[in-house]
């Protein structure tokens, strides 16, 4: 369904500005008038502000920012990420969409996409959700097929960091910061956060979903993370094109992860540990869900887990949690 909303908002993007007629709309659609005037209803539930109606015919009252397949397809440089996407006004999660997929038998490429416009399930790390407000945000997963351990999994959630630090700096200019393992700040305040998970046997990681979030253009948060929470656009003053860093993110990944193959993890380490400030000699102090560790940052071991020196001198590797403090 969202496929078709797609082409009808395609054939209406060509036009902008400019009234088409539903006539002509429904012939190029190959659609009954019914149908179109459905489509056009769910597009405007969807937000999109469109003018008219079927006799009079139709035009948007302003360019959407919507991150169609039609948008990214023409300007992609990538081989593997971003070939193959499904595109949602709505969705629970992009992330459950795409184990729903899997557990469904699909037989999906590797680098499959799927982008949302905005979610109502939301999936955060540790169990949280994750706030997804229609057209600020770009939400998406990755579906990865990585030829490697379990082990090794945590490596390329360091690595989607790296990539979106990348794209976004690139993009925007903006100071970025990656918060161990894996949230990207500007100044201290968090504005993507990437949700991994993974389908594994005992040897080998089976699939991976990488969902990615990045408040782009949100003006406000709710009351219970807006101390925490800011958007690309809320640290630079400027609307934010989620379409040009959703591009430029793809390339980088695909960089990242073929180096993977080629070379192996020592690329992915390297770059994350020029890229955080949170790699060495930063006092923090991380829940790793039992327990909290305190100490000074000494780089990450070859798994990519974070090593921390505490008070006694001995060193602690720590495979996952939240950092909770640091100065
Ligand atoms: C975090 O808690 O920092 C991780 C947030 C990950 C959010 C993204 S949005 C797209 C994808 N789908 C989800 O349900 N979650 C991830």
């Amino acid at each position: 369904m969202d496929r078709k909303l797609d082409e009808l908002l395609y054939a209406l993007m060509q036009n902008t500005m400019i009234t088409v007629s539903g006539e002509k709309l429904a012939r190029d659609l190959g659609i009954s008038h019914s149908t179109l005037v459905r489509w056009v209803d769910k597009l405007r539930h969807a937000g999109i502000a469109i003018r008219g109606e079927l006799f009079t015919g139709y035009r948007l009252v302003r360019l959407p920012d919507v991150l169609l397949p039609q948008l990214i397809r023409p300007r992609l440089h990538t081989r593997l990420i971003g070939r193959n996407v499904y595109h949602f006004y709505d969705v629970d999660s992009t992330n459950l969409f795409a184990s729903r997929l899997l557990a469904h038998g699909r037989r999906l490429p590797e680098g499959t996409v799927i982008i949302a416009e905005s979610q109502t399930a939301g999936r955060g790390r540790l169990g949280r959700t994750w706030h997804s407000e229609r057209e600020s945000g770009i939400y998406f997963s990755m579906v990865l097929f990585p030829k490697a351990p379990p082990s090794l999994a945590p490596l390329f959630t360091l690595a989607t960091a790296v990539a979106m630090h990348n794209a976004v700096e690139r993009y925007t200019g903006l100071d970025i910061d990656i918060k161990w393992p894996n949230d990207l700040l500007v100044g201290r305040q968090k504005f993507c956060g990437i949700l991994s998970e993974i389908q594994a046997e005992v040897d080998l990681v089976k699939t991976m979903i990488v969902g990615v979030g990045v408040n782009a253009n949100h003006e406000h948060f709710p009351e219970d993370i807006a101390h925490r929470a800011t958007s690309l656009r809320i640290a630079s003053g400027r609307i934010q094109s989620r379409i040009e860093i959703l591009l430029e993110f793809f390339e980088e990944f695909e960089n990242i992860y073929m180096d993977f193959e080629r070379k192996g993890t020592a690329g992915i380490i390297d770059q994350w540990t020029r890229f955080s400030s949170f790699a060495n000699g930063r006092k923090i102090e991380i829940h790793d869900g039992v327990r909290k560790i305190a100490g000074v940052t000494r780089g990450l071991n070859p798994l990519g887990a974070l090593r921390i020196e505490q008070k006694r001198g001995d060193v602690e590797e720590v495979y996952s949690g939240d950092v909770v403090a640091w100065e």
